[in-house]
């Protein structure tokens, strides 16, 4: 790949809003693209993310005038929304980009969110009448609907700021340069041990190593490195402490990818951009890879806003467990009740497992020693794991079809083997 000049003379000169290649700007604020076949929910929104987006968001009723046109103009009669439902209220709705529940809404009063299944799909045709531009739920994956189950859709990524050909940007998104080790000026250091790949990264003001905030922008770094070579990078965080990693850009530690199987200790962060890009502790003396990234202006999309499902995740004060939770919006921990205290027996516990569309659950065992019965339903309650004896297990995972899975988990009663039953412990991770 071409060298990047003038990496190190980067100085954002214009400050237009522009959409990555293929997204055309929509309202000065929006960066959409259309796809005209018909997809399943599941389908366009594994779609949408290998184009870096997520299905289209509506946050007002200026959004939802603005898709309606653009998409009636494309001549689209319905389309998904990146909107899904986990109950029979918007309160259980969740934007597909992370910033929560809908503020604004508009869903026909005749099929509100969770009536013909917990997907969102919007009216465009004027055919529709009065209910053009209202929105519908709908079943997700082949599930009966009112509508059909197959529609086009539209993605949509945030729009980032057009930097000129005297400074160019191999990968522009949402404000931000992202740069490659090998793509650096002269490339002589492609790859560096932690320390030495940090310094590399901070030469040009403002810049350092790619720190990472959400899991768009974790999908956004792995498609970099699609059809690549690359493994593994450094990115951009390093430890005082064990275990206690800040971002070396100063930028706040708002998003945590750690593999939770992973148990290695170290002061740098390599993230696997092959895999699910998950992140893991290395030595800093190793030389691999690494990622720079640089702000162009401010970001354009705001930081995400925590839902009201994210507050209610500990249900159960008792313990954290998490057991017996109705919803429980992923990322987060769950384990037996009562762990890691075993003094009192684990009880009867089930959780139902969401996370936001896009996504699957990936479960990631990281305890296990009990002889109960640990099983996995997908969402339409057919098992997708389980796990009975051996007492004992060696870390595992666990990944779901889709967003949602209901987790149970029985004890054995009266006490088998000699070992106490000391039970379970998971982290629950948004996995693409
Ligand atoms: C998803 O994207 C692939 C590759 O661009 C394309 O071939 C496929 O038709 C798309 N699928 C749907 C359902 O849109
Ligand atoms: C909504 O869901 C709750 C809890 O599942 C249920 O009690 C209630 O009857 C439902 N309301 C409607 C209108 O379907
Ligand atoms: C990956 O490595 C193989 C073998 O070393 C090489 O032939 C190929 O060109 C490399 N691909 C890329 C994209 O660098
Ligand atoms: C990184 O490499 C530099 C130069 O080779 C060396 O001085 C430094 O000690 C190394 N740091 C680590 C942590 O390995
Ligand atoms: C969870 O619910 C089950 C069934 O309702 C009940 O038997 C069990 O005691 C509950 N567990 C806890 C820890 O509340």
């Amino acid at each position: 790949m071409q060298s990047l000049l003038l990496f190190f003379f980067f100085i954002p000169i214009s400050y237009c809003l522009i959409c990555p290649k293929e997204y055309i700007l929509v309202n000065d604020q929006k960066c959409l693209k259309i796809s005209w076949a018909a997809a399943t929910h599941w389908e366009a929104e594994t779609n949408c993310t290998a184009a870096s987006g997520t299905l289209v968001n509506i946050k007002n009723a200026i959004d939802n005038r603005a898709v309606v046109n653009f998409a009636s103009n494309a001549g689209l009669k319905t389309i998904w929304l990146g909107l899904s439902c986990f109950g029979n209220t918007t309160s259980s709705c969740f934007w597909d980009d992370a910033s929560g529940n809908p503020i604004y809404e508009n869903f026909n009063s005749y099929s509100p969110p969770g009536y013909y299944g917990s997907c969102a799909s919007m009216f465009i045709s004027s055919d529709y009448g009065t209910s053009q531009g209202k929105w519908s739920s709908t079943g997700c994956n082949n599930v009966d609907s009112m509508m059909s189950a197959k529609q086009p859709y539209i993605c949509e990524t945030p729009p980032t700021i057009e930097t000129t050909f005297m400074s160019p940007c191999p990968f522009n998104y949402n404000g931000y340069c992202y740069v490659k080790s090998q793509d650096i000026y002269m490339s002589s250091f492609p790859s560096a041990n932690g320390t030495q790949a940090s310094a590399y990264c901070s030469r040009p003001q403002f810049s350092n190593l790619a720190s990472v905030h959400s899991k768009m922008e974790l999908d956004f770094i792995r498609n970099i490195y699609k059809g690549t070579n690359t493994t593994a990078i450094y990115i951009g965080a390093q430890a005082a402490a064990t275990d206690e990693f800040n971002w070396l850009d100063g930028s706040k530690w708002d998003f945590d990818y750690m593999d939770p199987l992973n148990f290695n200790k170290g002061k740098c962060l390599v993230m696997d951009v092959q895999g699910d890009g998950l992140w893991s502790q290395v030595d800093c003396t190793q030389k691999m890879e690494y990622l720079c990234k640089q702000k162009l202006v401010a970001p354009v999309t705001p930081a995400p806003t925590k839902s009201s499902l994210e507050k209610k995740n500990p249900e159960n004060l008792l313990d954290a467990s998490n057991c017996n939770s109705t919803l429980f919006l992923a990322p987060g921990e769950i384990s037996s009740f009562g762990y890691p205290d075993y003094s009192s027996p684990p009880t009867y516990c089930t959780w139902r497992l969401v996370t936001l569309g896009p996504y699957r659950l990936g479960i990631f065992f990281d305890f296990w020693a009990t002889y109960g019965a640990l099983n996995i339903y997908d969402e339409f309650g057919a098992n997708i794991g389980q796990f009975l004896s051996p007492y004992s297990r060696k870390p595992f995972v666990r990944y779901t079809p889709y967003n949602i899975a209901t987790v149970t988990f029985e004890p054995k009663s009266g006490g088998a083997g000699s070992e106490v039953d000391e039970g379970f412990h998971a982290t629950v991770l948004p996995v693409s």
